[in-house]
């Protein structure tokens, strides 16, 4: 069975907790002056259709760390831009390299993709999630908070790919999760639906204060992401009163930590003194990219449990 990371709820929970375990002594080690070769000899592909800077770095960055070596593959400069189909894209790969990273825009392609590769597939964003940024920001809050079992996370603004990940979240880490957003981008109705299911916490108003009402940590995310159409002033109308400030971390309890995945707009989304205020952990956020994907590396290409 090959190990694809396509979205965290079709991993276990013990998979995922494990994955986290792994994160954190590679961090530890590294800290410590370390070196690891568990990658050694294997090669990742990074296939990317929308723009990044941290999961092209971070990925880089990790399978350097780990011994092993990437390929970053644009769409621009790529025969996959000029139509040839994603299953052989996905077969042609599978040939040369022992993972495959893809950033895209349909979920439809994520899924081809895994479905005609005979080597690991990770999701590195789609429309609809982003699940290695979820498994840094949990890493994260642990490293601030301690377990987030039990704990309350606030997400406030748009219903976009993240906040549908940290749905997802939710229920595999088993935490409370209040979404304030306007109805009008209220997050992906299937994974809602998902979620209440699972029995999970997790809630959706446009009351905005009831949503940080005792919350742990505040999150949100830009009001226009990548493939967006509508950036229009209605949508930051609609969004305005989600904003991030000084009066809704108040809200929120006192040692309350603030999140976002970045790349950041201040006085948009978040107020500039709250993103560089002392309640930030974002740079902690980033840097966990780097260490949670190498536990996910790891699992996807060892096995390693
Ligand atoms: N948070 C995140 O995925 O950043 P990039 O778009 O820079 O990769
Ligand atoms: N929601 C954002 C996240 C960027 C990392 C986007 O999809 O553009």
């Amino acid at each position: 069975m090959v190990n694809h990371f396509l979205d965290l709820d079709v991993v276990s929970k013990p998979d995922l907790r494990a994955m986290l375990d792994k994160a954190a002594a590679l961090k530890s080690d590294l800290k410590a002056g370390g070196s690891n070769s568990s990658l050694s000899g294997k090669t990742l592909a990074l296939l990317f259709e929308k723009p990044s800077t941290r999961t092209r770095v971070s990925f880089e960055v990790g399978m350097r760390q780990l011994g092993g070596d990437v390929i970053v593959l644009e769409r621009e400069t790529t025969q996959f831009g000029r139509g040839e189909t994603v299953a052989d894209t996905a077969r042609v790969l599978s040939r040369y390299v022992d993972a495959i990273m893809i950033r895209t825009t349909a979920e439809s392609k994520l899924l081809e993709l895994a479905e005609h590769a005979t080597i690991p597939v990770i999701n590195g964003l789609t429309d609809r999630t982003h699940p290695c940024q979820l498994m840094a920001d949990v890493m994260t809050f642990e490293e601030h908070k301690g377990p987030i079992k039990g704990k309350k996370i606030a997400w406030s603004g748009d219903g976009n790919n993240m906040a549908a990940s940290w749905i997802h979240a939710a229920v595999q880490f088993d935490f409370e999760l209040a979404i304030a957003a306007p109805a009008e981008l209220s997050p992906d109705a299937e994974i809602l639906k998902w979620a209440q299911e699972q029995g999970a916490k997790v809630s959706v108003t446009s009351d905005v204060e009831a949503a940080v009402d005792g919350a742990d940590c505040v999150v949100t995310d830009t009001w226009v992401s990548m493939g967006d159409q509508d950036e229009s002033s209605d949508r930051h109308n609609l969004l305005q009163a989600y904003q991030v400030d000084q009066r809704l971390m108040d809200g929120a309890n006192k040692d309350a930590i603030f999140m976002h995945c970045l790349p950041a707009y201040r006085g948009r989304e978040v107020t500039a003194d709250i993103l560089d205020g002392p309640q930030s952990v974002i740079w902690d956020e980033a840097e966990n990219r780097l260490h949670a994907q190498k536990g996910i590396l790891n699992w996807c290409m060892n096995g390693e449990n």
